[in-house]
């Protein structure tokens, strides 16, 4: 049986550099696949996308191993067979490693995903981490008699255990925690219904709200506001067994956030509810367009604070953002998102706006021994 040897990408000065070899290897990788997984690429790692991963560290550290063969002495892009890219947050979280791990389709069941993990765990205890979170993509969703379906202990979604990825995650010693559903929105959405979610989510939030938008740098004064709103997302959105905790953003790590999403070749639009008697941010939605896939958008995060949930704040935000996105992007052609499975009030949302489930993807936690 063949060999594989698992090496650590380089961090090189530009992607044109020799040492960019990694980072091209494990982008084809990742999207063939996804041409594999879903019949496209529209969320596949760009290199430009892993470079920046890689050069900016200040809040996490990011390390990305790919697999070869072992005789190779110099491998280049085209040898490349799997990664394994690690994130590890630095100022909180510090017990925990995020593994992506994915193996090209046609050198799988050789022991290259083996490798890959064992190095990855290597990695991991030598940064001080002891649990490993790693999640398993699908397509589609098992019925819950059908045989092989593994339903998450939060009681919401399954996955079909007999696929590549679940195995996997089965037989090394992964726990499934959660089930996330993966949705697509086709655009442009009828400007009807549009109108019609906006008005009536308008309506019963009341007068005390006020909508912002911004795109790409968000105003000095709401910066300290956006980040109490993105602390709260580690704390309020769903996260079952996975063992999470409040992760701290202040006004310097949105302006560095900023910095991350244009060094890697996407904008950035977010629409937030102001309340207005307090000046306070209640709630936001936030998408992100890759320039070079004008098709593409990224649903990044949402979140209505607690304790304004109830008025319809996040149809309102999310309904304002796809009438602003018709206008600035009408190119744009498929909405990308997750959310976990029992999440229903996200999913509800997302449904009436005519998201379709696409997925599922299974979040699995590993604790190190
Ligand atoms: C999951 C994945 C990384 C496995 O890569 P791989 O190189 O094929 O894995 P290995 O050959 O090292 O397999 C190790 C063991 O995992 C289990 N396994 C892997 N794929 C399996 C499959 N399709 N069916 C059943 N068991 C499987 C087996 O126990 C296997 O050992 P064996 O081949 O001696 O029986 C690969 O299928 C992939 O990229 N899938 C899509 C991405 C994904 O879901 N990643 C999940 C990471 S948790």
């Amino acid at each position: 049986m063949r060999t594989w040897s698992v090496t650590r990408s380089p961090v090189p000065p530009s992607l044109e550099d020799p040492a960019a070899w990694a980072l091209h290897g494990a982008s084809a990788v990742s999207f063939a696949v996804d041409h594999d997984t879903y019949g496209n690429d529209d969320v596949a790692y760009t290199a430009q996308y892993l470079h920046v991963g890689l050069t900016r560290t200040e809040y996490t550290t990011r390390v990305l191993l790919v697999a070869h063969r072992s005789d190779l002495a110099s491998p280049t892009a085209q040898d490349v067979v799997g990664l394994a890219n690690l994130h590890m947050q630095r100022a909180s979280n510090e017990r925990m490693a995020y593994v992506e791990l994915v193996v090209h389709p046609e050198h799988r069941r050789q022991g290259v995903g083996a490798a890959l993990l064992a190095e990855a765990e290597q990695v991991a205890r030598a940064h001080g981490r002891s649990v490993v979170i790693a999640s398993s993509d699908h397509r589609g969703e098992p019925a819950a008699d059908a045989p092989g379906a593994l339903e998450a202990p939060t009681g919401s979604g399954r996955i079909d255990s007999a696929e590549p990825g679940a195995a996997f995650a089965h037989r090394h010693g992964f726990v499934l925690e959660q089930a996330e559903r993966y949705s697509v929105l086709d655009l442009p959405v009828d400007p009807d219904l549009l109108d019609r979610m906006h008005a009536e989510a308008a309506d019963r939030a009341g007068a005390d709200y006020r909508l912002h938008a911004w795109r790409d740098s968000l105003p000095e004064e709401w910066l300290e506001h956006f980040a109490v709103l993105e602390t709260r997302m580690s704390t309020d959105a769903p996260s079952a067994g996975l063992e999470l905790e409040e992760d701290v953003w202040d006004a310097a790590r949105v302006r560095a956030a900023e910095e991350r999403i244009a060094a890697a070749g996407h904008a950035f639009l977010v629409v937030a509810a102001e309340h207005e008697p307090t000046g306070t941010l209640a709630a936001f939605t936030m998408v992100e367009m890759p320039h070079d896939r004008p098709a593409v958008v990224f649903q990044e995060d949402t979140l209505v604070l607690r304790e304004h949930r109830g008025r319809r704040l996040g149809m309102l935000v999310k309904a304002d953002m796809l009438r602003r996105l018709a206008a600035s992007h009408p190119g744009a052609e498929r909405v990308h998102t997750w959310n976990a499975e029992e999440n229903s009030y996200m999913l509800a949302i997302n449904v009436a706006l005519g998201f379709r489930p696409t997925g599922v993807s299974g979040e699995w936690q590993k604790h190190l021994t």
